[in-house]
């Protein structure tokens, strides 16, 4: 039988996975948090406005839900270089743990961006990161309809991300505040 690698999706690649996989599942990753944390100069913002998107935090007790997708062993070299050029604005591969829903732990590949990448941003208050991202907009599209494409494709799964929530409803109010 054909050996399969798995890719774990917990940011765009939820809800515009782009690249040639077969089954796909429901799945989450313990130890990890979902953060808007990293800067995004080639798809949700600009190297003179950057916007920002998800990465994962290290966070012992919580877990972030994505998708898992198999991608069969032949294709996968073909995927994972397509992948790296569309995440290279500072993520880098990981091999992480996953549970799909109903099966047992198997290993994934999922893109990371870490502290150290020259487009980290780190954390800032609710207030500001909304201001941030209603200004930003990129090649892929406005950094708002990045927020509500994550919310919406998180509530498809049944998994509320109580951060992108709050990031949401603050951004509703951005647009709200009189200019
Ligand atoms: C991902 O979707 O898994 C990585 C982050 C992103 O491209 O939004």
């Amino acid at each position: 039988m054909q050996g399969e690698t798995l890719i774990f999706g917990y940011g765009s690649l939820l809800w515009r996975p782009a690249f040639s996989h077969g089954s796909s599942a429901p799945g989450y990753v313990k130890g990890w948090a979902r953060r808007f944390w990293q800067g995004s100069t080639d798809h949700r913002g600009t190297p003179a406005a950057p916007g920002r998107v998800v990465t994962l935090v290290p966070a012992p007790r919580e877990r972030v839900w994505g998708r898992v997708y198999a991608v069969c062993s032949a294709e996968a070299p073909a995927v994972l270089a397509q992948l790296d050029a569309r995440e290279q604005d500072g993520y880098a591969r990981l091999e992480v743990p996953v549970v799909r829903r109903g099966a047992v732990a198997a290993l994934a590949l999922t893109y990371v961006a870490a502290p150290t990448n020259p487009r980290w941003l780190g954390d800032a208050p609710l207030e500001q990161l909304a201001a941030q991202i209603a200004a930003a907009r990129g090649p892929s599209g406005t950094n708002r309809e990045y927020v509500e494409r994550l919310a919406l494709a998180l509530r498809e799964l049944g998994e509320v991300d109580p951060h992108v929530e709050r990031l949401l409803s603050a951004l509703a109010a951005t647009e709200q505040a009189p200019r």
